[in-house]
């Protein structure tokens, strides 16, 4: 499969995340070091210009073919050690970690790899934050512990069952609609409306303010990783701040609802659930929404689409499915998660000096920002035989597409599974034609693999 070939804006054009917990563009402009370091046995990180390798903090190489970006980190993988791609002497820009092991490492070892000071970059304002309340994705213990005992004291078995009921009523219901309105985009028809109707649906968000809501998710994320005309951009923090202002209230509303007639949902869980005598407040709950929306939406319908264009470009795989849809399917939604690696690279900041990979490997000093990139690790050859072959059948199949572990492994990784394991059973089942026509619309980011429409038929 062609996979996205994407650019990033330079950092002067960026618009400041319009969400603390949404994914902001994120190569960095960063300028080439004056003191390039050799990679070696000593430790010391490597710098990308002394290795001649390709900068990932340039936008341009955001822009190559997917190929070639595939070329650029398998060559990188090769290398001893991550390289630091801009300034080290002034700390501006980052280690690249682009092997599988280093990215566990990075995020199982949360006291040394920090999320506090933020996860994408440039990293949320401060006052973004202070107004809009944090996000769990940008805190770090003790407060991601315990909005996290929160967020999973809420997540019930009880609710949990009525979820998976919901997601097979939503599937049926968007399949039904697909084949009496043959809708041309499968993006916008199928796979952002479900996962977006299941958060709402969970979230116990009611019918009328949906669109008003989806709406608003759009403008708020409209900006990231989008070549847009300077005006545009310049327009762009206020309008994605509004729409994150309206959309939070709406949903505050309907948290003060709740606290007073609990009903059987998901903010009424939130709002009433004591964890270490604490609840949600009204703008932690904003937050989390906007989170889920922001997390759950995006990354589910951006597999979704790539899931059906690799069945399509890979006839043998999608006979092999079909020919025990029952039995091979769990396999292959893993297996388009690990491919098409829905988000490219979170970031962490190293909060004392460590050596990557135990003693005497690359050194990482205090203060300095990592990059995880999730896709490099999935195609990592150590872990992955043929990593570039599309294999419903790949077992075992560790890939980092919901993150490497530890604390902020991806909180909706189940529901993932089980909303794609739905839809696309209900789908071949029902339109065993179902396929994508031509190469799906990619939309330029260095942050998530992102698809703006995908045509197809049944
Ligand atoms: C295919 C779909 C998805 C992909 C590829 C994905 C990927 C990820 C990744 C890479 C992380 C960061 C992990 C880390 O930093 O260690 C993450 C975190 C998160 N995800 Fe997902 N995600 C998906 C679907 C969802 C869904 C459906 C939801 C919720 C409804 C969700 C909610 C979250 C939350 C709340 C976090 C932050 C967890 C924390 O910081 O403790 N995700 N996800």
């Amino acid at each position: 499969m062609e996979t996205p070939t994407q650019a990033a804006e330079p950092v002067a054009d960026r618009a400041e995340p319009a969400d603390p917990g949404a994914p902001a563009e994120q190569a960095e402009s960063a300028e080439p070091t004056e003191q390039a370091e050799p990679t070696g046995p000593a430790g010391r990180a490597g710098t990308a210009d002394a290795h001649g390798a390709p900068d990932l903090a340039d936008p341009g190489f955001w822009r190559l073919p997917a190929p070639a970006r595939a070329a650029a980190f398998a060559e990188l993988r090769r290398l001893p050690g991550p390289l630091f791609f801009g300034d080290r002497a002034t700390g501006k820009g980052f280690h690249a970690l682009v092997r599988h092991a280093d990215v566990v490492e990075a995020s199982r070892t949360p006291a040394v790899f920090l999320s506090g000071p933020g996860v994408t970059t440039p990293a949320p304002a401060r006052w973004v934050r202070l107004l809009f309340g944090d996000s769990m994705v940008n805190l770090d213990d003790p407060r991601h512990a315990q909005l996290r005992r929160i967020v999973s004291r809420a997540f019930t078995p009880r609710l949990l069952g009525r979820v998976e009921e919901d997601v097979r009523r939503i599937s049926v219901a968007l399949v039904d609609r697909v084949e009496r309105d043959r809708p041309a985009d499968f993006v916008s028809a199928v796979a952002a409306e479900l996962p977006f109707q299941v958060i709402c649906t969970m979230m116990g968000i009611p019918d009328q303010p949906r669109r008003a809501i989806l709406d608003l998710v759009n403008r708020t994320s409209a900006d990231i990783g989008v070549a847009r005309s300077l005006r545009d951009r310049l327009r762009a923090p206020g309008r994605g701040l509004r729409a994150l202002a309206r959309m939070q209230a709406i949903v505050a509303g309907i948290g003060r609802e709740r606290r007073r007639r609990p009903a059987e949902d998901l903010i009424s869980a939130l709002v009433t659930a004591d964890v270490d005598g604490r609840r949600l407040t009204g703008r932690e709950l904003g937050a989390f929404f906007t989170l889920l929306l922001v997390a759950g939406v995006e990354t589910t319908r951006n597999a979704l689409a790539h899931g059906l264009h690799l069945l399509t470009v890979h006839p043998e795989q999608r006979a092999l499915l079909l020919s025990d849809l029952d039995g091979r399917l769990g396999g292959a939604v893993d297996e388009m998660v690990r491919h098409a690696t829905p988000i490219i690279q979170f970031h962490r900041t190293v909060a004392v000096d460590h050596e990557l990979g135990g003693p005497g490997g690359t050194l990482l000093r205090a203060g300095e920002k990592v990059a995880l990139f999730y896709g490099s690790a999935n195609r990592d050859e150590a872990v992955f035989p043929d990593p570039d072959a599309f294999d419903i059948t790949r077992t075992p199949n560790p890939h980092l597409g919901y993150g490497g572990g530890g604390p902020h492994y991806c909180l909706g990784a189940h529901l993932a599974r089980q909303e794609m394991t739905a839809l696309f059973r209900e789908l071949f089942t029902r339109l065993p034609e179902a396929r994508s026509v031509g190469e799906p619309e990619l939309v330029p980011s260095s942050f998530d693999h992102r698809v703006r429409s995908l045509r197809f038929t049944c």
